[in-house]
């Protein structure tokens, strides 16, 4: 089992009735036992789809149903993304304390203890009643590794002057107007502890994805101490922002989908077979990462071999010619999106026959 799936099995007997957990364990849930669940999702979904970016969303979680639906399908899902992002995370000591700003049913936290091998103090901010109910019972109950020391929820990230080792904030920024998230996020920034990291995940949409590019930049402006380490290969202003006015930096993760989660899509005609995502994670006193990041998947063109690339000192297509095809540069045009590679010489338009790239196994 992924641990992924473990988790939906974990969220799965947590929530749904004993008979429909027992038919769960045995393949797909009966439709009936779902319907409630379905329904709420819809609406659910209806109010994320149909917000405008920028704009405050009234919340579609207004009681416990509602609360246990999100859990069943949405976190599932950004659990995945928060795994996929925690090897960024590194701590030298093994206890850390966290904070969860618009945890919902306790998504990254869930999947930070079971990702990250340290004991966790957290503290989970939210403002809904039920979904900080909800997160309350699912994380002190979730303790797979033995390694939940303590958790505290709030109804609000304003007022504390404590620091943590790492800040989160998925998928809230998203539902707060311009203001709001502008001042939550210095909010946040200042709740970095030295060497602590901030990590900001928002829905792989344009919109949403293009406004945490300008939230991205303005951390760097206003907490010059937080550095970039993902995806951005360098400390300066996002060149996307400045090049395009419609392109977003984003990745689709790909996923074994568990299997209440594919029947949940199956009845909502919804499509989670691959996951997008944008996320950018910050470091107190941190250094970029080295090498370039691929942001598009390398095509062939009638020159030769194509991908945008984000790197220290180039941002832009950069064009591997047929001419110039070699052993060396080959990882340019395996690379898939997101993926960072090394290289030996700083990077031009047209790409070296001699220009050495190096897959990196690291985010
Ligand atoms: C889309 S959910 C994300 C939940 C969880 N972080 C995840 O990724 O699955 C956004 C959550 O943020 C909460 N929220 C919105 N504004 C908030 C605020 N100002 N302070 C705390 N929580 C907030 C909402 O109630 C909702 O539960």
């Amino acid at each position: 089992m992924t641990p992924i799936a473990e988790l939906e099995s974990y969220i799965a007997r947590q929530i749904l009735p004993a008979a429909a957990f027992a038919q769960y364990r045995l393949g797909d849930v009966a439709h009936r036992e779902l319907q409630p669940y379905v329904a709420e999702l819809r609406r659910i979904s209806q109010a994320y789809v149909t917000h405008d970016s920028g704009s405050r969303l009234s919340s579609p979680i207004a009681d416990s149903r509602a609360a246990e639906a999100y859990a069943l399908y949405y976190t599932i899902i950004n659990a995945a993304k928060i795994a996929h992002l925690a090897p960024l995370l590194e701590f030298e000591r093994p206890e850390i304390s966290i904070l969860d700003v618009g945890c919902g049913p306790g998504t990254a936290t869930i999947s930070l203890l079971h990702s990250l091998e340290k004991r966790l103090r957290v503290t989970c901010v939210e403002s809904s009643a039920p979904m900080r109910e909800l997160a309350k019972r699912l994380i002190s109950a979730w303790n797979i590794n033995g390694n939940l020391v303590d958790v505290t929820t709030r109804s609000t990230a304003h007022g504390s002057p404590q620091t943590y080792d790492l800040v989160v904030a998925a998928n809230v920024l998203a539902e707060l107007d311009q203001s709001e998230s502008q001042s939550t996020l210095d909010i946040l920034a200042n709740s970095v502890a030295p060497h602590g990291y901030l990590l900001l995940v928002e829905p792989g949409q344009q919109q949403h994805t293009r406004r945490l590019m300008t939230l991205r930049d303005r951390v760097i402006e206003n907490h010059s101490e937080l550095t970039p380490i993902f995806p951005c290969p360098r400390a300066g202003s996002c060149p996307m922002l400045l090049e395009s006015m419609t392109d977003w930096c984003h990745d689709a993760l790909e996923w074994k989908q568990p299997p209440l989660n594919a029947q949940l899509d199956r009845l909502l005609e919804f499509n989670k077979h691959r996951i997008k995502y944008a996320a950018f994670v910050f470091q107190r006193g941190g250094v970029p990462r080295p090498g370039l990041r691929v942001i598009t998947p390398p095509k062939k063109t009638r020159l030769g071999t194509e991908a945008l690339v984000c790197a220290d000192s180039f941002y832009g297509k950069a064009t591997v010619r047929k001419s110039a095809r070699s052993e060396r540069n080959k990882p340019f045009e395996k690379a898939k999106v997101f993926e960072r590679l090394l290289i030996s010489e700083p990077l031009l338009e047209n790409v070296r026959a001699e220009t050495v790239f190096t897959k990196t196994n690291s985010l």
